[in-house]
């Protein structure tokens, strides 16, 4: 199963992925957490440093590049989910021939709906616990006194406009051209997270969210 993760910057794409790729058995590959991770290590183009935490979109032939190597991994042989990728026209049509390669092609997109005052309040407040990777809002999902938490860079309110305009930008074309296709599945991301689960578990076809 390939399903590709589409929504606003706080719209819950990583919340959910992180539950529905338990539930698939299959990994999910977020395009953020990679460049996160290639930053932290000190890997990371200082040039692309600047962008992500200004809130901008680093090049799309960096970010084709690590998406073809990633879905060659021994873990994606059951399927993946990707979070963050595509962004942009040409990444998918990049996607769509990295996959077609392989004799392999996407299952569903699926776009969180979220409004952008609720967005803003969901990046201001989120933190990260460095040691599980396990997403937290200070408010809503408050984090356990032993975590280790980790505050964006681009979490902060200057570059969190920069990233809601980025998005709103970039999906005037990315969504018409996965509706065209008849994959893309619309999801109101407003409500409980565990809610927010069934409505995308429903959209693809499965079984309500275990515990639920
Ligand atoms: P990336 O890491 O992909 O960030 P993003 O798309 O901006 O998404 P976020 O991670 O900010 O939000 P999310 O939707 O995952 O929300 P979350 O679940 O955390 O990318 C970062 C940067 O890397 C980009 O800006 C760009 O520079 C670069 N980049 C990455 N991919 C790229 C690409 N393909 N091309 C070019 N550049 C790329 O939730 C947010 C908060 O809300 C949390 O606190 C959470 O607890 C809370 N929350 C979640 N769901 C709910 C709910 N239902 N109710 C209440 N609170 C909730």
């Amino acid at each position: 199963m390939i399903i590709v993760l589409v929504g606003p910057p706080g719209s819950g794409k990583g919340t959910q992925a992180q539950v529905l790729c338990k539930k698939y058995g299959i990994p999910q590959i977020s395009t953020g957490d990679m460049l996160r991770a290639a930053k932290a290590s000190g890997t990371l183009d200082p040039q692309y440093r600047a962008i992500m935490d200004a809130g901008g979109l680093v090049p799309d032939a960096a970010m084709i590049g690590l998406i073809d190597k990633r879905i060659d991994a021994d873990d994606c042989k059951n399927g993946f989910m990707l979070d963050g990728f595509p962004r942009t026209v040409p990444q998918a049509e990049a996607l769509e021939q990295l996959l077609a390669a392989r004799s392999l092609r996407i299952d569903a997109v699926v776009q969180l709906d979220v409004s952008r005052s609720l967005l803003e309040e969901r990046l201001i407040h989120r933190r990260t616990d460095k040691k599980s990777g396990q997403i937290y809002h200070l408010v809503y999902s408050p984090p356990p006194p032993d975590a280790e938490l980790e505050h964006r860079a681009d979490d902060r309110p200057e570059a969190v406009g920069k990233r809601l305009d980025a998005y709103e930008a970039m999906t005037a074309a990315l969504l018409p051209y996965y509706e065209d296709k008849a994959l893309l599945r619309r999801i109101d991301g407003v409500g409980a997270p565990a809610e927010v689960t069934s409505r995308v578990l429903g959209a693809l076809g499965g079984s309500q969210a275990e515990g639920s």
